[in-house]
């Protein structure tokens, strides 16, 4: 279809900040609230190819003892301090308007996800409503291709543009390339090689055919509960009304990742897909056991095999599972990352003890 742009809208990020910033002896944010510095921190404010290709920046990145930090939401830091690290802090965006109702989003890695999210369904545009209250970056999303509620950021991904650190050059990946799957990507899957620069998101001014989107278990109630609280039929919900809708949900479960205590790197295990024959011995003996067919396999939440197995409200120390959700590991502050991960490692023991299903840690594990 022929379409042309009706608007364009920019929005600067750390524009009025240095090029680039080195700081010593830096605390590396982390939404579990673990001590982590850095001995060197580089910080972005910008990601334009003139600025990656410096001779200190590139030389910098191209060092695989370099670690990039994001927003921290999905790391354990398993040791207190690492020698060298990088940080974007470029949050600039612009947005294409064009008169087919799509707005094309160009969004530098340092802009945080939930900003983003607020910011777009804030101009009535839909696409990334179900993402709200998602802890980290835009640079971050597609690495491990976050996603709540039926969404993932991978279904609006156009294109992601990435510092190959080896090759020391600027690539663009569109989608097919990016080779999404649930909960990983091609940039999760090549630890130290990329570093995400720029995402390229299609949004759309108009919703689409099932708006507001309820297929979700607890959402068709919350949306129910709106609608009679706003007397108006759930379908001329805006995007940022349901963004509030999934903040309210995501509240009443999950660690406000926006400071305070307990510290939490939201989901710690992934949700295991076990074969169609361990489904169905789980289900003989729990046939309560919630589970959803998926390619390859059966899903069963790991949140429930965590409850199942005794452990939800569990605490030893400073470290907690969850009383809210089960899936959630919680810091109520003092203890180390190595404690930290050896509770971890006890969970999945007693899960798989208990239910014959290996937990996989979620978050990465940072060790130097
Ligand atoms: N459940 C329990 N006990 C619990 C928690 C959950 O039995 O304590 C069972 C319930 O039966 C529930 C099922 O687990 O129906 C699924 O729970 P929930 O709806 O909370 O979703 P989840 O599978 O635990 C995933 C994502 C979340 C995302 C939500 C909503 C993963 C690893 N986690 O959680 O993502 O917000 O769905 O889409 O896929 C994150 O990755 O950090 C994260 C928060």
């Amino acid at each position: 279809m022929k379409s042309s742009s009706v608007g364009t809208e920019s929005v600067a990020g750390a524009a009025e900040r240095p090029t680039l910033e080195w700081v010593d002896d830096a605390t590396l944010p982390n939404t579990l609230r673990l001590p982590a510095r850095a001995g060197r921190l580089l910080v972005l404010n910008d990601v334009a190819e003139a600025t990656m290709a410096m001779p200190e920046v590139a030389g910098w990145l191209a060092d695989p003892d370099t670690r990039v930090a994001g927003g921290g939401s999905n790391v354990v830091f398993a040791t207190p301090r690492i020698s060298k690290a990088a940080i974007i802090k470029a949050s600039g965006w612009s947005a294409v308007h064009r008169d087919t109702g799509v707005i094309e989003l160009s969004v530098e890695a340092g802009m945080g996800l939930d900003a983003l999210v607020r910011a777009t369904a804030g101009r009535g545009w839909f696409g990334l409503e179900a993402l709200a209250e998602i802890p980290g970056t835009v640079g971050a999303a597609p690495m491990q291709n976050v996603g709540a509620y039926g969404t993932e950021i991978a279904d609006r991904t156009r294109w992601v543009e990435v510092w190959d650190r080896r090759g020391r050059r600027i690539e663009r990946f569109a989608r097919d390339a990016c080779d999404f799957s649930y909960r990983s990507s091609r940039f999760k899957r090549e630890p130290g090689r990329w570093l995400i620069l720029r995402v390229g998101l299609r949004l759309s001014a108009t919703p689409p055919a099932d708006w507001p989107p309820v297929t979700y278990p607890g959402l068709g109630e919350a949306v129910g509960e709106w609608s009679e609280r706003t007397g108006r039929a759930p379908s001329a919900m805006s995007p940022a009304e349901y963004a509030e809708v999934i903040t309210t949900v995501r509240l009443a479960k999950l660690p406000d990742w926006r400071g305070g205590w307990p510290g939490s790197a939201g989901s710690f295990f992934h949700n295991p897909v076990v074969a169609p024959e361990v489904a169905t011995r789980l289900s003989r003996r729990w046939p309560d056991m919630p589970h959803f067919d998926v390619p390859g396999g059966v899903k069963v939440p790991a949140g429930w095999l965590i409850e199942t197995a005794g452990l939800k409200g569990r605490r030893e120390g400073a470290v907690a599972v969850s009383s809210r959700h089960a899936l959630v590991l919680e810091h109520h502050g003092g203890a180390s990352g190595a404690e930290f991960l050896r509770f971890a490692e006890l969970v999945s023991d007693r899960v798989e003890d208990e239910t014959g299903v290996r937990l996989v840690v979620e978050p990465e594990c940072v060790n130097e």
